[in-house]
């Protein structure tokens, strides 16, 4: 039998549906600059510079002094859990958080896909921001379900046109929002609730920012005033822990849970044990890192903010949350027609790396995505180099 043969019987799978992620593209561009001695800025995506708090990092070491380096219940180990469900009651008042309804996943991408892949059947519909983090979209199709996406600037107004849409089974909500750092008010969130109450729909909602929020803004979780909500939080952001990959979910219908759970049994069966025991050391061991790392995330949204709004280029949007920078481009030079230019001619031009916006959905043609992860005199040099960019 030759290899050729075995290669036609493979025939299509939704995983064909799936791109390779466009940000990748801009990144091997900045690590082949790297590698010729070039100075570059990585703006082009969101990675806490920040180390493991100190207790956090203690906790891993001891897990693995003391063993625990077996398998774990597939959900997450029992102290884990009920550490979660604590801080779900105590901080985002989601009152009805059990170590037995929540799960412990490999990330919040790995919360999202079980998540969807439970929530949805074949042909259903999910109405998600425009513009959003390219993920959502896809994990959406890989679980057969079909991304809505509306303005995420008029979000509540534009989901009404859907009232009589059968199709749509859930209401997808990011807030503070990856691309734009846009955070919903109070109110707005109680607009989406009234919506999916009424058509008695699921709301997905995917807090990974929750701490990464400016200047005293509230964090609302929807699943504090509807129950139909699944709560999906990450580590990566709150805790710096994005290498280490955990996340958790809340939701209180069974049917969903079991899906969950069996999801997780024949995918991830489990976060490693050692990042597990870290995770409890995180979530109720002391939270000053957290006030900290937020008020350095700010002061560097501050100084990329002030230099982008005196580039000539562009115009910032000033983003109530995340780590991201939304850019207009308000004029396009000689050699740029698009966003996707845009991207390269300053990366040619200064050594920035940034992410053009179409590849968060089409509201993000005209505008590019700057990440200010990185530690502050990155950042701070970056801008003053976007600043002046000619
Ligand atoms: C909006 C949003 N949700 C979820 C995640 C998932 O993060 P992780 O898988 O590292 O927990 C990210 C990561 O960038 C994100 O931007």
């Amino acid at each position: 039998m030759n290899c050729r043969m075995k290669q036609s019987t493979i025939g299509r799978n939704i995983v064909d549906e799936i791109s390779f992620g466009a940000i990748v593209k801009i990144r091997d561009q900045l690590l082949e600059m790297q590698r010729q001695g070039k100075k570059v800025y990585r703006l082009e995506s969101g990675d806490p510079s920040f180390s493991l708090p100190p207790h956090v990092k203690e906790a891993i070491k001891q897990a693995i002094e003391n063993n625990k380096t077996h398998y774990t219940d597939s959900t997450g180990i029992p102290e884990l859990r009920k550490a979660i469900a604590e801080k779900l009651v105590r901080k985002n008042k989601i009152k009805d958080a059990t170590p037995e309804n929540v799960i412990v996943s490999n990330g919040g991408m790995n919360a999202l896909y079980v998540t969807f892949r439970s929530l949805l059947s074949p042909g259903d519909e999910v109405i998600i921001p425009d513009p959003m983090w390219t993920e959502i979209a896809e994990i959406i199709k890989l679980a057969e379900g079909v991304p809505i996406r509306l303005p995420v600037e008029n979000y509540i107004e534009e989901m009404q046109k859907y009232e009589d849409d059968d199709k749509v089974k859930a209401v997808f909500v990011n807030s503070p929002h990856n691309p734009t750092g846009l955070v919903f008010t109070p109110k707005q969130i109680d607009g989406i609730i009234s919506f999916a109450e009424s058509k008695g729909i699921f709301i997905v909602s995917d807090e990974a920012y929750e701490d990464v929020i400016f200047d005293g803004r509230e964090h609302v979780s929807p699943g504090s005033k509807y129950d139909n909500t699944i709560s999906l939080f990450s580590m990566s952001k709150t805790y710096a822990m994005s290498g280490l990959r955990i996340g958790y979910a809340h939701t209180n219908s069974e049917i969903l849970y079991d899906r969950m759970k069996k999801l997780l049994r024949c995918t991830i069966n489990g976060v490693n044990s050692a990042t597990q025991y870290g995770a409890v050391a995180a979530l109720t061991g002391p939270q000053e890192f957290v006030g900290q790392m937020r008020s350095e995330y700010q002061k560097r949204r501050d100084i990329i903010f002030n230099a982008v709004s005196k580039s000539r280029y562009l115009e910032p949007v000033k983003p109530g949350g995340t780590f991201y920078l939304w850019a207009k481009i308000k004029e396009y030079p000689k050699e740029v027609k698009d966003s996707w230019d845009m991207t390269y001619y300053l990366l040619d031009k200064t050594g920035v790396g940034s992410s053009p916006g179409p590849v968060f959905g089409p509201a993000g043609d005209g505008y590019i995505r700057f990440a200010f992860s990185a530690d502050t005199e990155h950042v701070r040099e970056a801008s003053e180099l976007i600043e002046k960019f000619e």
